[in-house]
This record gives structure tokens, C-alpha cells and sequence, in this order.
């Protein structure tokens, strides 16, 4: 019974968040008397027998979709499904979706936050400034190839102005996220300043000055190191966070090497 009530919040959710994502600022109620069957879906209340038509919008088909989702046995498929989503207001001003990209069975994940306008244009992950900044530190301070480890974002599509996700964009994009990191199945995950960190913590409160550099756990299986954005660092850099960085990152090749 409870997962059932669940399922339905869930849809319901993913519904409202449909709506919203296609401009809609009204829930559709049964409010009025059907005019003509022709133009939306017929319901007939069994208490009074009246008829109401609720307006004909195309639904999502978020269970197949989300069917499809659970079932995907690769990165490519995960792609795939998402190839067109719209499951957000983010799609309509994207050139590109930016899934991800790297080793696709790397030991180590990098999660940021969203693309950027370079990152948009290419379809690919921190390739702008900040993704300069992300290989010097796998390269020059972890001493390891970029192509060997995978790099994604929490959201796929650019949030305008770069501004961070909203709440109803991680929420859409969420589950594409976690099944990339289910088929990836890396030892450590990475999570590129307090989005990314909060995201895949479940926990909206974190505070990135004080939980970096603490191994945490995601899902109880997977090492979690939550350290600074590389573009915070263009932005404040100072030479005490840089050292934060690399001893965070330190932390995480020691970790790599045990396995
Ligand atoms: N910032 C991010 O969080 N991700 C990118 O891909 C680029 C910049």
C-alpha cells in the first residue's frame, strides 16, 4: 500500500512537472461541463452521472519511459532514452543534451553541477574554463588521464545565464544520473561543489566549506568525496583552496589505489 501511494505521488509529480515544463500554470480540474468528447478525454462521475472533459494535452508517457529507464543495460541506452526529453523547461533553450562523457567503465566519476555555454555547443562535459580547470587537476594533481576516468552533471540541458539547477530540474534529471552511475559502477564519485554534492546526498543543507574532503557514502555503496567547483576556484581562487583541492583529490587516488 505505501509503495503504491508512493508510485502514485511519483507520478503525479513527474505530471505536475510535465505541465509546468510546457508552460502550463493551471491544473486541468473537472470543473466544467464537456462540450464536445472530440476535444479532450471523457470522464464520467459515477456518483451523479455528469461528464466532464478535461482539456487535450499530449501526456507524457512517463511510465513507459521510465520502464525503458530501469531497464537500460548501457550508457548508450540511457542516452538514447533521454534523446529527446523534455521532462523539464531546460530542453527548450538547449542546442545540446550533454550526457557525459569518458571511460564508461572508469573507477572514478566526476559529477558537476550543469553545462555551461561551451559545454552546450559541443554536447560535451567541462570543456569551457571550469573544464580546463577540471583536467589540470586530474592531470597535473591525480596524475591521471581525463579520458580514463567519466565526467557528467547532474542536469544534461544549460540552465539559463548558468544559474544553478532548480529544484524541478535535479528532480527530472535525477534518475538518468543514477542510472549512469549504476552502470558505471565507479568505486569513488566526486561531486563537484554544494548542487552536485547536495544531489547525490539526498540532502539539500550541505555546506561545501564544511563536509569537502569527508568521505561520504552514496547509496551505502560508493565512496563519495564532495570538494569544490573548479569554476569556484576561477572565481575565488586563493591558494588555501587550491591546496584544499588537491589534498581532497589525494584522498580520492589513495582510495583508486586500493582497489
Ligand atoms: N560546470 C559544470 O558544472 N559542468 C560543466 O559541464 C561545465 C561547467
Amino acid at each position: 500500500m505505501d509503495n503504491e501511494l508512493s508510485d502514485i505521488i511519483e507520478e503525479l509529480r513527474r505530471y505536475l512537472n510535465y505541465l509546468k515544463s510546457i508552460g502550463m500554470e493551471e491544473i486541468p480540474v473537472a470543473n466544467f461541463r464537456m462540450q464536445n468528447a472530440e476535444c479532450g478525454v471523457e470522464i464520467k462521475n459515477s456518483v451523479n452521472q455528469t461528464s466532464h472533459s478535461y482539456p487535450k494535452i499530449q501526456k507524457p508517457e512517463l511510465r513507459i519511459q521510465d520502464s525503458k529507464l530501469t531497464e537500460a543495460k548501457s550508457l548508450e541506452d540511457i542516452q538514447k532514452e533521454m534523446s529527446d526529453c523534455r521532462m523539464c523547461k531546460l530542453w527548450s533553450a538547449r542546442k545540446n543534451i550533454v550526457f557525459g562523457s569518458g571511460n564508461p567503465h572508469a573507477k572514478l566519476i566526476f559529477v558537476g553541477e550543469g553545462p555551461g555555454e561551451e559545454e552546450d555547443i559541443q554536447g560535451l562535459p567541462f570543456v569551457g574554463r571550469a573544464g580546463r580547470k577540471l583536467t589540470e587537476i586530474i592531470e597535473k594533481g591525480m596524475k591521471l588521464d581525463r579520458k580514463d576516468v567519466y565526467i557528467c552533471n547532474v542536469v544534461k540541458c544549460r540552465p539559463p545565464e548558468n544559474r544553478e539547477p532548480e529544484i524541478d530540474e535535479v528532480r527530472a534529471c535525477k534518475p538518468f544520473l543514477e542510472k549512469q552511475i549504476e552502470i558505471i559502477k565507479p568505486a569513488v564519485i566526486v561531486a563537484l561543489g554544494r548542487p552536485a554534492t547536495a544531489t547525490l546526498l539526498n540532502n539539500k543543507k550541505v555546506t561545501i566549506s564544511r563536509i569537502r574532503g569527508i568521505w561520504h557514502e552514496y547509496k551505502l555503496v560508493i565512496k563519495l568525496m564532495p570538494t569544490y567547483h573548479p569554476a569556484y576556484l576561477l572565481r575565488y581562487y586563493t591558494l588555501e583552496h587550491r591546496k584544499q583541492i588537491y589534498e581532497d583529490m589525494k584522498k580520492v587516488v589513495e582510495e583508486l589505489n586500493k582497489k
